[in-house]
């Protein structure tokens, strides 16, 4: 271990949070965005501010970016290197005919253009659209279709199943397409409106002048689950970087030395804020690995970078747990100092778990793709209690409510809600006005979608979702998206979609499929459907359980039954079935 990171490391009683109740009695946005130096009159940009402000300093050959790739090759990007790269990416961009406010999709592994496009779409005033490496062919239309992107970025591995879909894409003008195999013109042939990006880059300047902004001008969108319908677009403008660079610093307790390693994807809103927005707004380094999950390979990225603060997910971790203390044990991971966690219940047992194994206690932290940025979470100098998701960030108020938005006593359980206000919360659900106003539809307050309690410290405890969403391996999954995708297998005329609870993954994806005349129930007709689904949809979205029946339950009105046919799955209580259609 270094000295200096021996140092960080011993110094547990400087978090960068000192004291959480004076804290809420003293917090006002406005310091945060103080802090980072805005000035609004000219025009603000999150990428000036994450990149070119560092570049322009002392930190300009600061360490940005430690990648290492699956293969095991590594290679570093200061500060000053992503401002020149990011730089190109724009300036590509801006030649290509893309103006502020156009939608600019990304569709890469997580290699350094994936980081490097965000960026340079950023500063162009243009809106990213980060898409998951594991997407299918469905799932990049209905993104690429409902938000009318005008240029995609993607990577030779991955264009084809954009090729599947782009004669359904009228406003696809352009496919920017990375790493084709070397050799130019004689190498890998593109198609007509596809070009190579390191041609086109080449072309252009490693300066540029970055779009002047307002706070309220969007520069994400990322696509997320609900109930009913196809995934929605929820976007997020510059403001958010307030809300950014404020729980970064607080509740990833990044310091200047630290190396901070984020395992999320920037797909999901945890990779855009938290894996690359949010440390970069705080001048910290982050290492990214390009590889899917393994255990032994993940202990080896953090003794290979001496990774100091680390940022992961409860399956992750359960997953870790169960390969046992060996692959821990072969690697250096000493300089870790700080944990935490998103996207799902934290057991107790993992924390009880890590203390053991890492000596450290992982902190447990709560958000979603809609509010942008931390709103209820666990700070390094408050006591945590385990399986408690922690207390709001200062500056942020949560209640439990009842239908009527009244605010129930502790130990209630009830609806969580926000109140609206916080900087990154979002700001339209993209070309859907309806939905976007279900968040607010009960008066004062922003409606989460989720049930707990609160305690009388304040502590919030999550109880569930109030919805049919699922919430796998701490992906949420829509299950009409499923649905709809199974009935495009040439064997399923129906299928109701549940989640499963499962030890390792939280919820699995089940599905009841009623067999098209002519198809008889197989194990291998079941494999093909799981195959189907995770090449037209995605990796992570397909049912792992499959139940053939006669029929699936529906409503009068021919509404799927999902909570019917959860609590046959589970053995509850079958509850009102008054709207059961015969
Ligand atoms: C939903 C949001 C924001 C990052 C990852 C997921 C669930 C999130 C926790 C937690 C229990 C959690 C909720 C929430 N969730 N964090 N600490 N404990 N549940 O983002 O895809 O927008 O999903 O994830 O159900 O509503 P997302």
């Amino acid at each position: 271990m270094t000295m200096k990171k021996e140092i960080l490391k011993n110094n547990k009683t400087q978090p960068n949070l000192k004291d959480y109740a004076v804290a809420c009695k003293e917090f006002r946005w406005e310091d945060a965005e103080n802090e980072l130096g805005l000035s609004t009159k000219d025009g603000i940009n999150i990428a000036t501010s994450a990149i070119d402000t560092h570049a322009a300093s002392w930190r300009k050959n600061k360490v940005a970016l430690y990648w290492e790739g699956a293969d095991g090759g590594c290679k570093e990007y200061s500060f000053g290197d992503l401002q020149r790269e990011s730089n190109r990416v724009g300036n590509m961009l801006r030649s290509l005919g893309v103006r502020k406010g156009d939608r600019v999709f990304v569709f890469l592994p997580r290699i350094p253009e994936l980081f490097i496009s965000i960026i340079g779409i950023a500063k162009i005033g243009a809106v990213a659209g980060p898409m998951f490496s594991a997407f299918g062919p469905e799932a990049i239309r209905d993104r690429l279709k409902d938000s009318g992107a005008k240029v995609l970025i993607t990577d030779s591995s991955l264009r084809e199943r954009v090729h599947q879909v782009w004669d359904e894409l009228p406003d696809l003008k352009t496919v920017v397409v990375t790493r084709t195999v070397e050799g130019g013109g004689g190498g890998e042939k593109l198609w007509k409106r596809e070009v190579r990006y390191e041609e086109e880059i080449e072309k252009e300047s490693h300066h540029m002048t970055v779009e002047p902004m307002s706070l309220d001008d969007p520069f994400y969108m990322l696509y997320t689950s609900g109930t009913t319908g196809k995934p929605k677009g929820v976007v997020h403008v510059h403001h958010d970087m307030i809300s950014h660079y404020i729980t970064t610093k607080w509740v990833l307790d990044l310091q200047e030395e630290d190396v901070y390693w984020c395992s999320a994807d920037p797909g999901w809103v945890t990779g855009t804020v938290y894996g690359l927005w949010g440390p970069w707004l705080n001048g910290i380094s982050q290492v990214v690995f390009e590889g899917r999950y393994d255990a032994e390979r993940w202990y080896a990225v953090m003794e290979r970078h001496g990774v100091t603060v680390w940022y992961t997910a409860p399956t992750a971790l359960r997953m870790l747990m169960r390969a046992g203390d060996g692959p821990v044990k072969k690697c250096d991971i000493s300089a870790l100092r700080y944990i935490c966690s998103v996207g799902e219940p934290l057991n107790p047992e993992v924390i009880r778990w890590g203390m053991d194994v890492y000596g450290l206690c992982i902190h447990d932290t709560w958000w979603q793709t809609e509010t942008g940025a931390i709103m209820i979470t666990n700070y390094p100098s408050m006591p945590v209690r385990p399986g408690s998701m922690g207390r709001p960030f200062p500056g942020v108020k949560a209640a439990i409510i009842d239908a009527q938005g009244r605010e129930l006593p502790p130990g209630s359980s009830g609806i969580l809600a926000l109140k609206p206000g916080w900087p990154s919360i979002m700001r339209s659900i993209w070309k859907d006005k309806e939905r976007y106003d279900e968040y607010f539809k009960i008066p004062g307050w922003y409606t989460t979608g989720d049930t707990a309690h609160m305690d009388t410290d304040g502590y919030f405890w999550f109880i569930g979702r109030a919805d049919d969403v699922i919430m796998t391996a701490g992906h949420r999954v829509g299950p009409f998206e499923v649905e709809s995708a199974l009935v495009e297998h040439r064997a399923v005329v129906e299928a109701g979609v549940i989640g499963k609870p499962d030890p390792d993954r939280g919820q699995i994806i089940k599905a009841f499929l009623v067999l098209r005349e002519g198809f008889n129930p197989s194990d291998e007709l079941k494999e093909d459907i799981k195959e189907f689904i995770k090449h037209r949809l995605s990796g992570h979205a397909y049912p792992k359980e499959i139940d053939f029946c006669e029929s699936v339950p529906k409503t009068r009105s021919g509404k799927i039954m999902r909570r019917l046919l959860k609590a046959r799955e589970l053995g509850l209580p079958e509850g009102d079935l008054s709207t059961l259609e015969d």
